[in-house]
């Protein structure tokens, strides 16, 4: 054992079980399912996990009847309504268990927090209130349906054990059902489940009751528990003390997983699953403020970013273990990397949500942005070095050309990488300079520091041309030239007072009343406009999308807009810009009004163009060609990272 995680490290007991260390992957929808049971991309995904280290795995939110689990991932949950679970529960088990790992589950009623379905179906609730993301209005249910709910509960974690899990957890959190009832903003009941404390806590009673039941004495049986509901009209820290100890005292329940919110509200959501700007670990307090008063083992979860961190929150006795979700869905083996001197081989999660969340939110199912084998277990198998060795040149050191560099080192190819400035790292240089998003320099240092491991050859101020290339006799040539700065073709922005968003981060100043025109729609501009409110200037951001910054991840893009708007920075969403005068922007309402915004700069941010004509020029000459990242087609930092490592793998 390493002293340093002395406390992480040390075996923990819950109910009739223990788990070998601390260190908990916690429940997250993956959106892997297809047809409600656990498949083999979710085994394959957990136990990447397993071998990394962690103690004890909580799989994803999973549904006890057949109500969507969540707003974005209908039809990939898992589901135990049924039987049919069976089988795959006990292949997951069976394989987690081979690796010393123990494995729940959370069950989970989504209640209002989901959206009505294609068949008109709408979402069930305690009261009829919607919530504020879909704003459907939930059915409110009857007394025989909530028999029917707790039965359901019961007969999902009787499944669990049946399957050979060895635990379940509850969802009372999150907004979630039972945290619905308990709740006196959502729960406007005035019968049995509603009104006083009492009734209000009345759900959670018999479903614990129930559940026990149908599990025994032995199973453990734990809830993961809002602690405070975060909300004005929501029940606080100090009501949740008193839920705990009442919850303990019902003589049930073997551990509480402290959590916090409701995700029935988009600012809620961004700090209960703390985003970029939030700081480390916010949620500690409350689990140290269940621990105080009930003598179960208590969880702490939320941006715990690294095994110091966890060491810490155990050690100083907030919690009794750590979940440690995007974490883990960043690096797999943070355990097993900490404690054998491969520290700085982690890949520490920066908390972005690009490819977590925010795939979650648009594809469906989750990566990590700069770990595109997180979720692509089955598919991708570890690097390891082949029988051959090609000669490779990666022209182009952004994130695409990297990562491309060091996944075909890793696999034995001898690897030439040259970048034309006097350093590696591309577009996300010029991110790291605008508010909150200086960490996602640690993706590139990541990079940098494991490409060099894997023995590239990094040439920097270099730009070896066509001819150059083709003498090289490279068996393989990798274009990640990236993408071109761009301005859109309008009058005026050839005015000296106009420049690029690329340009202003790259330290060009500007005047004191700025307009930011917008047709990137993440966070270029919006991050842009935040660093020059930041900075005391006059801001305005005209962009064509539905709202500002309307194409980033929900959570991140909810307290940025908060901050802009206390910032006081004007914004014109669903607005044309149409010319750039002396004076300002001329731009246009969807009633075709024109308006004037005036400014002293302006800037332009764009997706920019694709730099690609070495490729056009090598294209037919050299052996084998490809172009990945922005030198195909400008998108985000995900993709090029995809691309990288795609490449990399089929070379
Ligand atoms: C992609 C994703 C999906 C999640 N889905 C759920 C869920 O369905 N139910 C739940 O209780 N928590 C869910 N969580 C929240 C996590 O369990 C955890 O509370 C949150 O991510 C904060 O922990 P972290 O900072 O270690 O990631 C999800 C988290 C992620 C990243
Ligand atoms: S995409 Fe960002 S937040 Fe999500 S796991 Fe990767 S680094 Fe962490």
């Amino acid at each position: 054992m390493t002293s340093a995680y002395s406390n992480l490290l040390s075996p923990l007991k819950i109910g009739g079980i223990q788990i070998r260390n601390r260190v908990v992957f916690g429940p997250h929808g993956t959106g892997f399912g297809n047809d409600g049971t656990v498949n083999d991309r979710h085994i394959a995904y957990h136990m990447e996990r397993a071998r990394g280290g962690v103690g004890l795995i909580i799989m994803e939110a999973t549904g006890v009847d057949k109500s969507p689990t969540g707003v974005t991932t209908a039809g990939r949950n898992i589901n135990a309504s049924t039987d049919a679970i069976i089988p795959s529960y006990k292949r997951i088990s069976a394989a987690l268990h081979a690796e010393g790992v123990r494995i729940f589950t959370l069950l989970s009623h989504s209640g209002r927090n989901t959206m009505m379905g294609s068949d008109g179906t709408p979402p069930k609730a305690p009261s009829p209130i919607s919530m504020e993301r879909t704003r459907d209005v939930p059915h409110a249910l009857e007394t025989y349906e909530i028999e029917e709910l707790i039965a359901n509960f019961a007969a999902a974690a009787r499944r669990c054990r049946d399957g050979g899990l060895d635990g379940v957890s509850l969802s009372f959190a999150h907004g979630n059902m039972v945290q619905q009832f308990l709740s006196p903003r959502a729960n406007h009941r005035n019968d049995a489940y509603g009104g006083s404390e009492e009734n209000r806590l009345r759900l959670a009673r018999e479903v614990l009751t129930a559940c026990r039941e149908a599990v025994g004495p032995d199973f453990v049986l734990g809830i993961r528990f809002s602690a405070d509901e975060m909300q004005p009209d929501g029940y606080s820290l100090e009501d949740g003390q008193r839920y705990a100890v009442m919850f303990a005292e019902w003589g049930k329940l073997d551990f509480i997983d402290v959590s916090a919110g409701d995700n029935a509200s988009m600012r809620s959501r961004s700090f209960h699953y703390p985003t970029i700007s939030v700081p480390h670990a916010p949620l500690a307090h409350m689990a140290r403020a269940i621990r105080d008063v009930v003598d179960i083992p208590v969880f702490a979860v939320g941006k715990i970013g690294n095994a110091e961190e966890a060491e810490e929150i155990v050690a100083r006795g907030d919690a009794d273990a750590v979940l440690m979700i995007r974490a883990h869905i960043a690096e797999p083996e943070i355990v097993v990397k900490s404690v054998s001197g491969r520290r700085d081989e982690i890949r520490e999660c920066i908390y972005c949500n690009e490819s977590c969340f925010g795939r979650q939110q648009r594809f469906g199912d989750i990566s990590c942005v700069y770990n595109p084998r997180s979720g692509r277990e089955v598919s991708w198998k570890p690097l390891g070095k082949g029988t051959i060795s090609r000669r490779v040149i990666v022209i182009g050191g952004g994130p695409a050309g990297m990562e491309a560099a060091r996944t075909a080192a890793k696999r034995g190819h001898k690897i030439e990488l040259h970048e034309r400035s006097n350093a590696l790292g591309g577009q996300v240089r010029l991110l790291r300079e605008t508010p909150h998003r200086h960490v996602y320099g640690r993706i590139t240092e990541w990079l940098e520091a494991d490409l060099l491991r894997a023995g590239v050859s990094v040439h920097l101020n270099s730009a070896p041309n066509a001819d150059e290339i083709r003498s090289g006799a490279h068996d393989v040539v990798i274009v990640a030239t990236g993408s071109r700065d761009t301005k859109p073709e309008l009058p005026g922005v050839d005015l000296p007072h106009v420049i690029t968003g690329r340009a202003f981060l790259s330290g060009i100043p500007v005047g004191r009343k700025v307009v930011v025109c917008d047709w990137d729609g993440k966070f270029m501009g919006t991050s842009i406009a935040e660093r020059l409110a930041d900075e005391g200037h006059e801001v305005s951001i005209i962009s064509n999308a539905f709202f500002i910054g309307a194409d980033g991840d929900l959570m991140t893009w909810r307290l940025q807009y908060e901050r802009l708007l206390q910032q006081g920075v004007r914004m014109f969403p669903l607005h044309k810009v149409t010319s750039i005068t002396a004076d300002g922007v001329v731009h246009q309402d969807m009633g075709a009004r024109e308006m004037l915004e005036p400014a002293d700069s302006v800037i332009l941010c764009t997706r920019g163009a694709a730099d690609r004509p070495l490729f056009n020029e090598l294209h037919g000459l050299v052996a084998e060609l490809h172009a990945i990242g922005d030198a195909w087609a400008p998108r985000q930092l995900e993709q090029a990272i995809f691309e990288g490592a795609r490449v990399g793998r089929s070379i």
